[in-house]
């Protein structure tokens, strides 16, 4: 019951993985995507630009990139049969729930996705995915607005017609340099990869026995729902709204989360790894302020994220556990500034974490990994016969 295994040697631990896509120093808050900081990669890149350096290990020239996008846009027609399977979920469904089966789904309409060895088939099956998944989180958006879906317009750039598909403004509002774009650029860059975390060691176990890139990615999807996941920047806003229609008494709620007979958690808050600032938070939270001063937006929920972190920055309890705000604490003020809908927060993680799963992916399939197959410490019944009803 030490919680200690000893397992036979030259069993294959799968429990944890070599990678060479993102590095976490937790103590220090550093985070790189192949070696290039997170802060100069959301400072002077694209997404499209930091999708590739994490798929294929370079940032990329500016041939491989049009080359990359030009077989992305190749791949953007989505088949219309999936939009039954859209319209069969009630108005009421999660977007998350949609987004993980339409992602499955996607499987029947290319088979071709399933079975693949060479890299070649792999970079096949990854443009797919690039190209189809901007097209499903858009369509689950307008589904869940009750819009009409939008093909988008492959004139524009990736992130461009992403945002034409969600928000359908005419193109003219869709640019480079533009306040939108640029808040939308930088926040899928921010969640494109984070090394072994709960959905990414899902894509990783689901693609370890290689039921394909697309069942990976949807059982990743359906990880990265959970509140204490991903779903934490959604959780995130319906606490600060909780916290504003209860007259912004954040005392209280810092009491809360402190209670240990209390199941209140101050969400956007703590971390596995990070003991020290999230690096993503600290950005998010200065673009949250230029974001809203841009589009001048005045969210009083702002207001309160940071009397609460002001609050548990100085608070023994929180200081204690070394407990910072993390990547999801801030980044549902933007999204709500953007005019994106709560329950949509989660599928945009989803979206920018897209490149980083389809990295590890590869990575684990191109280094010919064994099926994932942790062990456990059993800490159950010893052998005892059986018993026949009469006598139980
Ligand atoms: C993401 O792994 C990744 O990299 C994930 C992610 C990514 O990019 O993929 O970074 C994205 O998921 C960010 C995390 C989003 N989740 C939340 O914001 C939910 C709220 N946070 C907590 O549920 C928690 O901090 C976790 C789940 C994030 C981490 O949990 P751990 O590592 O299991 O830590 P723990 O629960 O063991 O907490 C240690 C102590 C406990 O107190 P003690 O029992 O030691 O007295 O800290 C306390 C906890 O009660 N604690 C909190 C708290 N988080 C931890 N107390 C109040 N509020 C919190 N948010």
């Amino acid at each position: 019951k030490s919680g200690i295994i000893t397992l036979d040697p030259g069993y294959k631990n799968t429990g944890s993985c070599e990678s060479a896509i993102t590095y976490l120093d937790g103590e220090q808050g550093i985070l790189r995507y192949r070696g290039y900081t997170i802060e100069e990669l959301a400072e002077k890149a694209d997404f499209l630009e930091v999708a590739y350096l994490l798929i294929f290990g370079e940032l990329p020239t500016k041939s491989q990139l049009e080359k990359f996008h030009d077989d992305i846009r190749d791949q953007a027609v989505v088949d219309e049969e999936m939009k039954k399977i859209l319209d069969s979920f009630p108005k009421s469904a999660h977007p998350m729930g949609v987004l993980s089966s339409l992602t499955s789904a996607l499987i029947a309409f290319n088979p071709s996705s399933v079975n693949v060895s060479s890299d070649e088939d792999m970079y096949r099956a990854i443009v797919k995915l690039m190209a189809k998944f901007p097209v499903l989180v858009a369509w689950t958006l307008r589904k869940k607005s009750g819009l009409p879906l939008d093909y988008g317009d492959d004139t524009l750039g990736y992130v461009e017609n992403i945002a034409k598909m969600m928000f359908k403004k005419p193109n003219k509002e869709y640019k480079k340099n533009d306040i939108v774009i640029n808040a939308l650029d930088k926040l899928l860059i921010l969640h494109a990869d984070h090394e072994q975390n709960c959905s990414t060691s899902t894509v990783r176990i689901v693609g370890s026995s290689h039921a394909g890139l697309f069942a990976s990615i949807s059982a990743g999807i359906s990880a990265l729902w959970g509140p204490l996941h991903g779903g934490a920047n959604q959780a995130v806003i319906e606490m600060l709204e909780g916290i504003k229609a209860d007259g912004g008494d954040t005392k209280k709620y810092m009491a809360k989360a402190k209670d240990k007979d209390d199941p209140f958690r101050l969400m956007g808050f703590g971390h596995r790894v990070y003991k020290n600032f999230d690096p993503r938070a600290r950005i998010i939270k200065k673009a949250a302020d230029e974001v809203l001063g841009d589009l001048g937006v005045v969210d009083p929920v702002l207001d309160i994220a940071k009397g609460l972190e002001k609050e548990a920055l100085e608070d023994q309890y929180f200081v204690d556990r070394k407990l910072y705000p993390n990547v999801d604490f801030y980044s549902g003020i933007i999204y709500r500034a953007l005019g994106i809908p709560t329950e949509m927060f989660t599928v945009m993680f989803a979206l920018g974490r897209l490149p980083g799963w389809i990295a590890q992916w590869r990575e684990m399939r191109l280094r010919n990994e064994p099926i994932g197959r942790p062990r456990q410490v059993y800490i159950g019944e010893t052998q005892r016969p059986f018993a026949d009803i009469e006598k139980r």
